[in-house]
């Protein structure tokens, strides 16, 4: 299906519908009538197939406690295969209710008060707060800047394992906010680090279906079973952020590793007794089964959004840096030869009136850059332009 028509079919008016992000404005930004393009869902409807299969089973009207269907693990197998080309095992799965609440529960099965877990700022905010609420010690690696975009800093990464003795790291691939997929090399080389210093990995994998033409994922299963390493990763994903499912409360958490299972299943027992999410299970299985093409379809939507903001802006206010979307739906945009950080809330919340993500909440470093939701119309991409141009004519005018 081509973008418009995906569009036509699938955008929906979301306001009153409970949503954190139409309907939570007024709470998160204090001002209700923004344009919402925070926080990671879409603004697309799930595929049809997907709500025939959840009416269906509204329609029996019983919701009493459910076994996992028994096609749910041929489906996400199939799918693992066809687009991540994992060989993904049954025994490896366990549940979650979300990716979030499986960090916390893997951080608190697999570390001790005050381990030391590295992150890579700047990255997705709740993994400093699923490492400091639970008195875990934080170190950071950052990212770096470089012309070709986003990189790891190797050395400074291997410096932090060595000096904090850290337990734990916790990858983000594809990244966000920067939008990288990690090659081959890139992961090979810090799986590598990981394993010298006998280092656990929790690879985040949550948008691992969302990449851009030209661009491919590597899963980190792939290269731990070349490094013989599996003894020593988790990987976590969900059919969440592909198809839109957050609120229906299913993610994924692989432990290949037996050892690792038993200590998981062990502390299960003792901290976690939740059910699993029928109608999120019944909408992933559906999903992993039948949504290849609508996949598709949706990328291109993603792709279309990413091409007209990155060549409008090229165009009309080119001090914007938008760095290169290679994975997610997040553009990642460095306004500081723009905006003078400080202002930044002041132009784009206040005088825009565009509801974005701060580059401060993923690091204190990147201040004065802003994360913006593409997973909506090309009408709200069209309109996010025009209210930053209006903003230029007042920053020019003003000059
Ligand atoms: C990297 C990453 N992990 C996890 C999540 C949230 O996952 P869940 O809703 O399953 O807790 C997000 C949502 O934006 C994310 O970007």
């Amino acid at each position: 299906m081509e973008a418009t028509e995906f569009v036509q079919n699938y955008y929906q008016k979301r306001y009153q519908t409970d949503s954190l992000k139409w309907d939570g404005l007024e709470e998160r930004y204090g001002d209700g009538k923004l344009l919402p393009l925070w926080v990671a869902d879409m603004d697309f409807s799930v595929p049809p197939f997907v709500q025939e299969t959840l009416k269906k089973r509204i329609d029996h009207g019983i919701f009493g406690y459910s076994l996992v269907p028994t096609s749910y693990f041929s489906a996400y197998e199939g799918w693992q295969r066809r687009h991540e080309q994992t060989a993904f095992q049954k025994d490896w799965l366990h549940f979650t209710t979300g990716v979030v609440q499986g960090l916390y529960d893997l951080i608190s099965c697999f570390t001790e008060e005050d381990d030391q877990i590295i992150i890579q700022p700047p990255v997705y905010y709740p993994f400093f707060d699923a490492i400091k609420k639970q008195k875990r010690q934080l170190v950071t690696s950052n990212l770096v800047e470089t012309k070709a975009g986003y990189q790891m800093d190797l050395a400074g990464f291997e410096n932090q394992l060595i000096n904090n003795n850290v337990k734990l790291f916790i990858l983000c691939s594809p990244h966000n906010p920067v939008g990288r997929v990690w090659t081959k090399a890139e992961l090979t080389e810090v799986f590598r680090l990981c394993k010298e210093n006998d280092v656990l990995v929790i690879s985040d994998e949550i948008h691992s279906d969302l990449i851009l033409p030209g661009y491919s994922f590597v899963s980190a299963v792939t290269i731990a079973e070349e490094l013989n390493f599996l003894d020593h990763l988790i990987v976590c994903n969900a059919p969440s952020k592909t198809f839109n499912l957050a609120a229906l409360l299913n993610a994924h958490i692989w432990l290949p590793d037996k050892d690792l299972q038993i200590q998981y299943q062990d502390w299960a027992n003792k901290h976690r007794q939740t059910e699993n999410s029928v109608l999120g299970q019944l909408a992933g299985l559906t999903a992993y089964d039948k949504g290849d093409d609508w996949l598709q379809s949706l990328l291109s939507v993603i792709n279309q959004n990413y091409q007209l903001l990155k060549e409008q802006l090229g165009k009309n206010i080119p001090e914007i840096k938008v760095h290169d979307l290679q994975g997610t739906y997040l553009a990642w945009l460095d306004l500081r030869n723009w905006l003078k950080t400080p202002e930044t809330k002041s132009f784009i919340q206040e005088q825009a009136g565009l509801a974005i993500d701060y580059g401060e909440w993923f690091s204190a470093e990147t201040k004065g850059f802003i994360r913006i939701n593409l997973a909506t119309s090309s009408d709200n991409i069209k309109f996010t332009l025009n209210r930053l141009y209006e903003v230029n004519r007042k920053i020019k005018g003003g000059k």
